[in-house]
């Protein structure tokens, strides 16, 4: 997942990978949670075939990645804390092989998996079913990805292979236990070079979406708008999305998931962004939501402040020791009542909560963990309660208002607008950092930057 950046004239922001000896403490600190007599698997993303010879391009499984920096697919780790609670590292790779490497690029092989990412041993995957059994000899319990069905089905024949030759079960892992939670509780808290990173990641995205800002103009594809944000992440080295960037003009803004992106953007209209990029495998994920031709109209501007009021209520909130549902109380809140006095919705706001008359309008929550996976991994509670914010947790704050164009319970000139304000905000020792502050979203800093240089539709962008 490394992505060299190309050198440019022009200003970039610097980020840097993570270490090797970073990966070999998460390994370390993984196994520090377990017992003497464990053995951990887990594997690769594998390459998906789009149509024919053509592939997806590989991304790398999060939780692989987030163990070993490892960008290659199809490998297996295997890390081991052995009765003693000595802990060794082996990895299972694609061999090297000069023909298939003319068409698919070079491979790092067994060699370069100790030389290069500190494993202990290298092994080829041709070598997994001999080497594997042996491996397993003595060990108690075994960790894997229970979501990982394959994975589990070779295990099941590892074992069984193990026990004939053995002749006995003693010595053969009794204890399948999942991975996952443990896992992912580690993800959770995103330690310093994480955090550069995802700090990185909210700077491109915020970068991506003021670039928007300038070049939106009345007639231009949505597609268009995208090219411009695709555009701004490739100059950084991101050379994709950390997910389908959403351009949404006009009453397109109302659709959760608008990835079409192929209407064209109309006078007078807002358009909906919701685009991030990814850096070394972390993503941004920044909403904004303009008018096309950089002037709000009033009642735009009416239902706009309301969105901004509740999203900025919620940040102000995030802080060790709050829960992770306080944000969203926060705002549910502040967006009823900025309804109710838009006459969008008519009685008392805690009873419309209650009631949960909001729903047509605003039918998300206002945020969700993020890092290498958009929606990041850990739970959202414990012991059945909200969970506790801690410093390093990463959450996006993202409250909306969608006024449906065929809702018919409001004044008609309320339809089709959709509104989402979205930033991602660490949890710090004293409070929060907000990652993605670099992109204007008061109305009047929109409209500032929208209208600092002419914006005109021209052929040869
Ligand atoms: N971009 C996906 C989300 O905001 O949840
Ligand atoms: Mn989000
Ligand atoms: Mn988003």
């Amino acid at each position: 997942m490394s992505h060299p950046v190309p050198s440019s004239v022009e200003p970039s922001i610097d980020f840097e990978p993570v270490s090797i000896g970073e990966f070999q403490q998460r390994r370390e600190r993984l196994l520090g949670q377990l017992p003497p007599g464990t053995g951990v698997l887990l594997r690769a993303a594998s390459q998906k075939i789009r149509n024919r010879d053509a592939e997806y391009p590989f991304r790398q499984h999060s939780d692989f990645h987030y163990l070993s920096g490892f960008p290659e697919p199809d490998a297996l780790m295997l890390l081991i804390k052995n009765a003693q609670g000595e802990i060794r590292s082996l990895m299972f790779v694609l061999p090297k092989d000069p023909q298939q490497e003319i068409w698919t690029g070079y491979r790092v092989g067994a060699d370069g998996v100790e030389a290069r990412f500190g494993f202990d041993q290298g092994y080829t995957l041709d070598q997994l079913d001999k080497l594997m059994p042996p491996q397993l000899q003595g060990l108690e319990q075994l960790y894997f990805s229970f979501s990982d069905t394959e994975l589990s089905a070779q295990l099941q024949g590892w074992c069984q292979n193990l026990q004939q030759r053995l002749r006995s079960a003693e010595q053969v892992p009794q204890q399948r236990l999942n991975l996952e939670p443990l896992l992912h509780e580690l993800r959770l808290i995103k330690g310093p070079a994480e955090q550069q990173l995802m700090r990185a990641a909210g700077q491109i995205s915020a970068a991506a979406h003021r670039r928007a800002m300038q070049k939106c103009c009345s007639g231009m594809g949505e597609y268009r708008l995208e090219a411009e944000i695709q555009h701004e992440f490739g100059r950084h080295g991101c050379r994709f999305p950390a997910y389908a960037s959403i351009v949404g003009g006009g009453a397109n803004g109302c659709i959760l998931h608008y990835t079409q992106n192929s209407d064209t953007l109309d006078d007078g209209e807002l358009v909906l962004i919701d685009a991030g990029a990814e850096v070394e495998g972390y993503a941004g994920d920044i909403t904004r939501t303009f008018p096309i031709n950089g002037q709000f109209s009033d009642d735009q501007r009416a239902l706009y402040q309301v969105v901004l009021d509740a999203q900025q209520a919620a940040i102000a909130v995030v802080k060790p020791g709050a829960r992770f549902d306080d944000p969203h109380q926060i705002a549910l809140k502040l967006l009823v009542v900025g309804l109710v006095k838009l006459g969008l919705l008519q009685g008392d706001p805690d009873e419309l909560i209650e009631q949960e008359a909001y729903k047509p309008f605003y039918m998300h929550r206002t945020s969700h963990w993020l890092g290498l996976d958009v929606h990041d991994v850990g739970e959202y509670k414990q012991q059945g309660e909200s969970r506790i914010l801690e410093p390093g947790m990463v959450l996006t704050i993202e409250p909306g208002l969608y006024i449906a164009p065929n809702n018919e319970t409001v004044e008609p000139r309320w339809r089709g607008i959709g509104i989402r304000i979205e930033d991602d905000v660490l949890v710090t020792d004293s409070g929060h950092e907000v990652l993605t502050e670099s992109v204007p979203k008061t109305i009047d800093g929109i409209e500032r930057l929208m209208n600092q240089q002419p914006r005109q539709l021209t052929e040869a962008e």
